[in-house]
């Protein structure tokens, strides 16, 4: 995805990582213009997953981000756009409290980081730019990605799940009369529950 301003200037390293300030490593501090190009940047993002989603509306914005204690992994190929790089996609995590059906269908509350948004560009997609960005994350986090739960999970994603983490058998979760639970988790998630949760 190219933009009209020099990504590279905006994000020095390969994969940023970005929470409510909107900045990596606080080095937009006194510069309007740089935190305007990046909250550019996350909108236009959130804009494409939800289009890739057809979702009615963005989960990722830059409003969104700087209201929500979310991480945001932003992945960019530096050399691109007569060096001046382009961006390949991104990841969002972030911590839910949810109510989950555990393998004896019994409610338990459980807190585990979510993967919430996910998207790299249509044209770069099943190049191993997804799985780059997800192992990055979970080396930051020294997380198994069993241990996390997913917002609402797409066929691509699931798939992507069970070709990288073997992650195959999720725990059917229903649709309560007042919560409706979009969130996918898989069975070793109760099995690891004490240390995770
Ligand atoms: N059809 C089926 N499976 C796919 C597809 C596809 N079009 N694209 C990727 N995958 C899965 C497959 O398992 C694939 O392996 P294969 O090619 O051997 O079949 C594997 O992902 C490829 O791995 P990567 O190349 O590392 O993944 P990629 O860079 O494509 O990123 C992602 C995966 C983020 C899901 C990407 O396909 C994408 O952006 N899809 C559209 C948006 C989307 O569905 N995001 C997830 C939303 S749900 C959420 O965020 C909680």
């Amino acid at each position: 995805m190219e933009f009209p301003f020099d990504i590279n200037q905006l994000f020095p390293e390969r994969i940023s990582v970005l929470d409510h300030t909107l900045e990596a490593g606080g080095k937009f501090a006194g510069r309007p213009d740089l935190q305007a190009c990046c909250a550019t940047v996350i909108d236009e993002l959130g804009k494409a997953s939800a289009r890739a989603q057809q979702l009615p509306a963005p989960v990722t914005s830059a409003s969104k981000m700087k209201s929500q204690r979310h991480q945001l992994y932003l992945l960019k190929d530096g050399e691109s756009n007569g060096g001046r790089g382009v961006v390949t996609g991104f990841l969002k995590i972030g911590y839910k409290k949810l109510f989950l059906l555990d393998l004896q269908s019994v409610h338990v509350e459980a807190e585990p980081l979510c993967v919430l948004d996910f998207y790299i560009v249509e044209s770069l997609q099943r190049h191993g730019y997804g799985l780059e960005v997800f192992d990055f994350m979970l080396q930051d986090k020294n997380l198994d990605p069993v241990l996390m739960a997913y917002d609402r999970p797409s066929p691509k994603l699931l798939s992507f799940l069970a070709n990288h983490y073997h992650l195959t058998e999720n725990v059917p979760q229903v649709l309560f009369v007042h919560q409706v639970n979009n969130f996918v988790v898989f069975k070793s998630f109760f099995l690891n529950r004490s240390g995770n949760i």
